[in-house]
């Protein structure tokens, strides 16, 4: 059975493998910022390692990576463990190592002598004249750091929206848009695309400040002459409102300003969510296409509500280099059309 099946199946009414609690009013609800994030590595660790995938929406044994990656303040270790590594070494061995699963894990997949030929993990080894094992399963931990947390605390910052009693008219034009285009590619439908652009531009997952260093010479950016070895940076959380003639209302969860053609070429060169040039996000199109999946099948099937029980906080909360709701805890309620 698909990934996007089983999430869904997993959150339909009725026996499932992961179905949360039932509400006080006996519906079923379900906290989606784990199921979001194992979706989000299950997809990730296919695109590298396929067949040997994690299954965590399937397989409980998986459940013990999404654990380790999406609640433990990784994120603030791995950043310490750069810039201050002694301290670090001191605090890992009270606290014990962080990623310590996730990186057996890897190592053990990127050996693997089969996978298939689409995969990541694949390409590499093709290569492995140039390149040794450990650097392999350096740059597949490169992606799936990079390919979990992003695309789960997007989707669940975005559901959480949509979920809200004042985007209930979003759902539905979503499903309008799906029943009416029940044969197209989803990349053709444009409200799904303004639905997770408009929600990547107000909960941008990496929505701080992206250090660049200008290159000898210096450079005129911008009417100002940077010298070089300068530090500049953008950040997408103020290009994404500071402009508020490309951005009215910027604070307003608004799916339909993209849509809108006056400003448009000008509102997607602002658009930072995945960084831009060189090194911009490369796992951009992969992210677009699981979020696009996932909310067809929900979308077109079900209208989702904030639980009664949800008390968690959605404050975007600093993680440094990227950011995740402040309680790690989003209920959603799941309503069958
Ligand atoms: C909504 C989801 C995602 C967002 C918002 C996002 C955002 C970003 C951003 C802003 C950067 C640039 C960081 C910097 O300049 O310091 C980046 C880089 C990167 N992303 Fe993503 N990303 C997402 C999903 C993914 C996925 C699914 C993968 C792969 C499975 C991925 C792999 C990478 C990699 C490998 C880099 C480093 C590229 C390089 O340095 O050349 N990302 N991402």
């Amino acid at each position: 059975m698909g990934r996007v099946q089983i999430f869904v199946r997993t959150h339909g009414p009725g026996p499932g493998p992961n179905l949360g609690p039932m509400g006080t009013h006996g519906d079923p609800y379900l906290n989606v910022y784990v199921t979001l994030h194992c979706y989000a590595l299950d997809c990730a660790s296919h695109f590298l390692f396929s067949p040997m995938g994690t299954d965590t929406l399937n397989n409980p044994d998986d459940m013990v990576l999404i654990q380790e990656l999406t609640y433990n303040n990784n994120l603030k270790q791995r950043w310490l463990e750069h810039y201050a590594p002694t301290l670090s070494a001191l605090m890992f061995n009270i606290k014990g190592r962080y990623a310590a699963i996730s990186k057996d894990y890897i190592l053990k997949q990127s050996q693997q002598t089969t996978p298939s030929k689409a995969t990541l993990i694949s390409r590499w080894q093709s290569r492995s004249d140039t390149l040794q094992n450990i650097q392999m399963a350096a740059e597949c931990m490169d992606h799936m750091s990079a390919g979990i947390d992003t695309t789960g605390d997007g989707l669940c910052f975005l559901m959480h929206e949509l979920s809200l009693p004042r985007s209930q008219h979003v759902q539905h034009r979503l499903r309008e848009e799906f029943i009416q285009n029940p044969n197209a590619w989803l990349d053709m439908l444009p409200y799904l695309d303004a639905v997770i652009k408009e929600g990547l531009r107000l909960f941008p997952p990496i929505p701080m400040s992206l250090p660049r260093c200008v290159p000898a010479g210096g450079r005129l950016i911008s009417g100002y002459n940077i010298p070089g070895g300068s530090v500049v940076s953008c950040q997408a959380f103020s290009m994404h409102r500071l402009d508020e003639s490309l951005f009215p209302d910027p604070k307003k969860y608004n799916p339909e300003r993209w849509i809108e053609e006056k400003g448009l070429v000008e509102r997607n060169r602002m658009f930072f969510s995945f960084a831009a040039g060189g090194r911009g996000c490369i796992g951009r199109h992969l992210a677009t296409i699981e979020m696009k999946i996932v909310l067809e099948e929900i979308y077109s099937k079900f209208t989702t509500s904030v639980a009664l029980e949800m008390d968690g906080d959605m404050f975007i909360n600093d993680q440094i280099i990227a950011s995740r709701p402040k309680d790690q805890t989003c209920l959603i309620k799941f309503t069958l059309y």
